[in-house]
């Protein structure tokens, strides 16, 4: 047995009722904050229900751990946390789901809306999608064999998606760690936390196109990337050849423990054995690289410091009080 993870159920006695009681009276002020008891007596069992929503879904496709995990940030840093990366396009919005970053590759949307349909069977109109979207993505990655952390709750729906803010904000592993750290603290984030969570690709898939450049042709140079571990280099260029057809084939971001969540992903880019430009790239500078042989070196200290900036990343522009909504349907703005 691992050690557990849940958050705090409420028992009924007076002292509960006493704070209910003082709940309901500063509800107003009490609304305004994300609070980790915020559905203890409106939907005691939110975690359990998530959970199980989570267990069923990696049941069936271990992938979805990281997928769940992926979609927390997509949404997290398109208009903040408010669950817009979950709406579908309609005649008067495009969508995130269309936005580059996101076509044909974020995934996960069906298991918040089954998440969501027991949810509105057990305390309807209560729980948001924002909420769902985070204690699934805790939930996966403790499943997934990581570390647990406490979601403070109480986020509300955006009443709109921003597909340019989705092309725009979310990093490409194109870019330069300059620029995607320029893109975290733009969102109230650090450097750290951009070594921490990029932690994240210790589970999941890349799409061939997303690295293929450091196979054949880095920065048009005609040759491979000469950061890339040369055995891996023969795997990939195997697995991703030269050519278009290949472009959507998919390579594990951690090829060593590919499913598990652990400090795995670090040791690789320690030995040169990153898959995306942008991990390996966490080497090419000293501040980042210490960070980076930190983590290959204390697990425990990455899953620790991985909770901290998970509920940093899961706060960036909460709506709360009476900002947004509580959706009924998770692709669709309430009318
Ligand atoms: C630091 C900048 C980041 C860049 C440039 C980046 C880029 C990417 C790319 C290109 C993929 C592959 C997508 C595809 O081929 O369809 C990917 C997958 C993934 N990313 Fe990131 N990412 C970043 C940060 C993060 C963060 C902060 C997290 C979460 C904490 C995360 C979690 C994941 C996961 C779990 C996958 C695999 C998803 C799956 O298999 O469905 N990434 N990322
Ligand atoms: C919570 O779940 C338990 C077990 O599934 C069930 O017996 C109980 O009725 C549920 N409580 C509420 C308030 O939905
Ligand atoms: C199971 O996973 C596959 C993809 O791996 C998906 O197409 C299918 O809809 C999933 N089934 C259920 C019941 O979730
Ligand atoms: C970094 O961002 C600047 C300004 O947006 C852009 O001109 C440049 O091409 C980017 N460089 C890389 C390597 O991403
Ligand atoms: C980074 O480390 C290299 C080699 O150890 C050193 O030459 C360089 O001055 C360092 N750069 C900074 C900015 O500390």
């Amino acid at each position: 047995m691992g050690h557990r993870c849940h958050d705090e159920k409420p028992s009924f006695n007076l002292r509960k009722l006493i704070q209910l009681f003082f709940f309901l009276m500063l509800s107003p002020l009490a609304l305004c904050q994300l609070s980790y008891k915020f559905y203890d007596y409106t939907c005691p069992n939110l975690t359990r229900i998530v959970r199980y929503g989570v267990m069923s879904a990696l049941a069936n496709d271990s992938r979805m751990a990281a997928s769940l995990l992926r979609l927390h940030f997509h949404d997290c840093f398109v208009n903040g946390c408010d669950a817009s990366v979950l709406l579908d396009d309609t005649s008067s919005m495009e969508g995130e789901k269309g936005a580059a970053p996101n076509r044909n590759s974020v995934r996960g949307f069906e298991v918040i809306d089954a998440i969501k349909a027991s949810l509105e069977k057990a305390c309807p109109y209560t729980v948001s999608c924002a909420d769902i979207i985070s204690l699934a993505s805790r939930d996966a990655v403790y499943l997934a064999g990581g570390p647990c952390w406490s979601v403070p709750l109480g986020r509300r729906d955006g009443l709109t998606a921003n597909k340019d803010g989705a092309n725009d904000d979310i990093p490409s592993p194109f870019e330069s760690l300059q620029n995607i750290t320029a893109k975290f603290t733009a969102k109230g984030l650090d450097i750290k936390d951009v070594v921490v969570l990029s932690g994240g690709h210790s589970i999941g898939f890349a799409q061939c196109f997303t690295f293929k450049q450091r196979l054949f042709d880095f920065g048009g140079s005609g040759i491979a990337d000469p950061a890339l571990d040369t055995s891996l280099l023969q795997s990939l260029q195997k697995t991703c050849p030269d050519q278009d057809d290949s472009d959507t084939t998919l390579a594990p971001l951690d090829p060593v423990t590919t499913n598990k969540f652990d400090n795995v992903y670090y040791k690789n880019l320690v030995s040169g054995t990153g898959l995306l430009q942008s991990d390996q790239d966490l080497m090419g500078d000293n501040q980042t690289a210490a960070m980076v042989v930190t983590y290959s070196k204390y697990p425990l200290l990455f899953f620790r410091d991985f909770g901290a900036s998970m509920v940093k990343m899961s706060n960036i522009g909460a709506l709360t009080g009476k900002d947004g909504q509580i959706r009924r349907n998770c692709r669709v703005v309430n009318n």
